[in-house]
């Protein structure tokens, strides 16, 4: 919904959404929006101190802004900087944040924000809802992956050496603010791992999305691309927090793709790139398989070109048959996969474990 409001005699177009889950929280989508963060959050909290969470590429590049608009509304602001990449999303890094937020005596009252991509928000969430039993959250997610998927839907994760996001719980923020401008620091590459989660959820619920996607030119078509993909989410979401059935549908792309990013030690794919690889995968099974609508392939190999996203594995076959296996949501003898009737309509397969092969091979179309 597109609401005109007037903040300190300004007139907003600030797209918003609402989240209702087991906690419902509001989603403000707007250019610039960073630079009016406190008074956005202020209306959300009532903490005397604020702990903003991020890395030190985002933190070079923006936390003295955010800082400074914070402290115009909150008595204490305090800055706690991560080394950026997957690294920070460890067992290691918790005890350095609860500690922080001990020494400083922060209370349940009070509010982390977590200010950068998918790791922070995920070490941030997860922190914010175990110290003392769960403190404010509030999400300004900087990357376009963080900003569409990771700050939408209240999971948070932390690594352990036997895989990724081992560790985690479910915990709504009380709000999330998303700037389209912060994406015009962000390396491409990133941007088009962002662009690889916007693709999925056009392939499963929206054909319009995807139709905006393949017309996609300039930043300016951002702030609506950003809009509908997260209205997608948010709709799975609300009908399925703790994914028990429909929120499945998010893997698309992704029992695949998670064997990939394993069998390269999380090296060589992205996450984004290793979802690409396995959104063209199933979709070109499904096709074969008469399960597809014909041509949705090639429509689908042409965006993920546009957006120098990878397509195909060149690895065994026999490697990520094995990896997808023992995937954390296969259980006993069958296997959920999420494949497409066609462009924006997605469905949930239950198959069996010894069928699975089927869906991976390269030998057609
Ligand atoms: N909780 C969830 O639901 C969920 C969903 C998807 C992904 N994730 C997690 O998210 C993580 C991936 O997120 P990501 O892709 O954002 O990775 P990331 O947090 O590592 O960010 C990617 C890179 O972009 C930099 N960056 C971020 N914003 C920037 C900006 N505005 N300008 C310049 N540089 C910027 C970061 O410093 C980093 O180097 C993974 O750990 C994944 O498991 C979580
Ligand atoms: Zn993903």
């Amino acid at each position: 919904m597109l609401k005109l409001k007037y903040l300190g005699g300004r007139k907003l177009s600030v797209k918003e959404l609402i989240c209702n889950t087991s906690k419902s929280y509001k989603v403000l989508i707007e250019k610039d929006i960073l630079n009016y963060s406190g008074v956005h959050i202020k209306n959300f909290s009532n903490a005397k101190k604020v702990l903003v969470v991020t890395d030190d590429n985002v933190a070079g590049l923006y936390a003295a802004r955010v800082v400074s608009h914070l402290k115009k509304h909150f008595h204490e602001v305090y800055l706690f900087v991560l080394k950026s990449g997957e690294e920070s999303k460890s067992l290691d890094i918790a005890p350095k944040l609860y500690n922080y937020l001990a020494d400083k005596f922060f209370d349940r009252q009070d509010l982390i924000i977590s200010f950068g991509g998918g790791v922070v928000g995920d070490i941030a969430g997860f922190i914010a809802s175990t110290y003392k039993r769960g403190i404010d959250f509030i999400q300004i997610p900087t990357s376009l992956l963080a900003q569409v998927d990771a700050s939408i839907g209240g999971k948070n994760g932390i690594n352990l050496e036997h895989g990724k996001n081992l560790i985690g719980t479910f915990y709504q923020p009380k709000l999330v603010l998303i700037d389209p401008i912060l994406l015009n620091t962000l390396p491409k590459s990133d941007f088009n791992d962002g662009m690889a989660e916007i693709i999925k959820c056009a392939m499963i619920k929206s054909d319009k999305l995807f139709e905006k996607i393949v017309g996609f030119k300039t930043s300016d078509e951002l702030e609506e691309i950003i809009y509908e993909s997260i209205d997608i989410k948010r709709k799975i979401v609300e009908a399925d927090e703790f994914e028990s059935c429909e929120r499945k549908l998010l893997n698309f792309g992704h029992t695949i793709g998670h064997s990939i990013e394993k069998i390269y030690e999380y090296k060589k794919y992205s996450h984004g790139k290793a979802v690409s690889i396995g959104m063209a995968t199933i979709v070109r099974a499904g096709e074969f398989l008469n399960l597809t609508e014909p041509g949705c392939y090639n429509k689908l190999i042409c965006v993920l070109k546009k957006f120098d996203l990878p397509y195909e594995f060149t690895c065994p076959i026999k490697d990520v048959l094995e990896n997808c296996l023992n995937d954390k949501k296969a259980y006993l003898d069958y296997i959920d996969l999420v494949l497409i009737h066609s462009i924006g309509r997605g469905f949930i397969k239950k198959i069996l474990k010894s069928k699975l092969k089927e869906y991976i091979r390269r030998d057609i179309l």
